[in-house]
């Protein structure tokens, strides 16, 4: 496994300011970011749109879908239209969102099909889980397994409990760079075991790593605090 490349930073507020820095960054240069879902990183894509508000360089993807209509308080895509899109000046070239009305197995087809022939991403974002999830790919899951699926559909194994789509880890591996930004004390256990212990199915955070680039991390003290 690559090493991953980790900065440590005071607090939450300071780590989603970097991880705004590097998202606006290839927003200038243009490209493709990867999203991820879950609540810690809406203040970085807040300051992501106040750092750089034209982002019609950029194609936007997402590491994964709760199944729920695209309003749905719960919907990945929501909170990334709330704190970012809403916020632009310009629009990305293009929206890729997962299509989570449709239902696992359905929107996991169709995203499959949007993501056919695309290349290596430039930037993928993930966030980790307190059980060490990344994307939704949860502890021990056979979806852990898939190397011949670039997305699968996926049963709930945390909070919120409705079905998931997701980008498999060779899929979700192929990118010039994959981003973990983790905050809180509730995390330190999994940034130790995702970051520091063998790689394991227990713990999907650790073997998530870019398979020809780079693998940082952005935590804030409170999360490094067990490695
Ligand atoms: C999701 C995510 C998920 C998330 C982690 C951390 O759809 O839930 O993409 O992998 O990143 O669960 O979420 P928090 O930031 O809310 O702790």
């Amino acid at each position: 496994m690559s090493r991953v490349d980790i900065t440590t930073v005071a607090d939450a507020e300071e780590a989603a300011r970097l991880v705004a820095q590097r998202l606006a960054k290839q927003a200038r240069e243009g490209g493709s970011i990867v999203l991820t879902g879950g609540s810690t990183p809406r203040r970085a894509y807040e300051l992501a749109a106040e750092l750089e508000p034209d982002w019609s360089r950029v194609e936007l993807w997402w590491g994964d879908e709760r199944c729920v209509p695209p309003d749905d308080e719960r919907s990945n895509f929501a909170m990334a239209k709330a704190a970012l899109l809403d916020r632009l000046e310009r629009q990305p070239a293009a929206i890729h969102r997962m299509h989570g009305e449709l239902g696992s197995e359905a929107g996991a087809d169709e995203y499959a099909h949007e993501l056919d022939g695309v290349g290596p991403f430039d930037l993928v974002l993930l966030g980790l889980g307190p059980d060490g999830h990344v994307a939704s790919l949860f502890p021990n899951f056979p979806t852990l397994d898939v190397t011949d699926r670039t997305v699968v559909g996926s049963d709930a194994g945390h909070d919120p409990f409705v079905d998931r789509i997701t980008l498999t880890l060779p899929r979700l591996c192929d990118t010039r760079e994959l981003l973990f930004l983790v905050a809180g004390e509730d995390k330190a256990d999994a940034v130790a075991r995702a970051l520091a212990d063998t790689p394991s199915q227990e713990t999907p955070g650790s073997l998530a790593r870019s398979a020809a680039g780079v693998t940082r991390a952005v935590l804030d003290r409170a999360a490094a605090a067990k490695l």
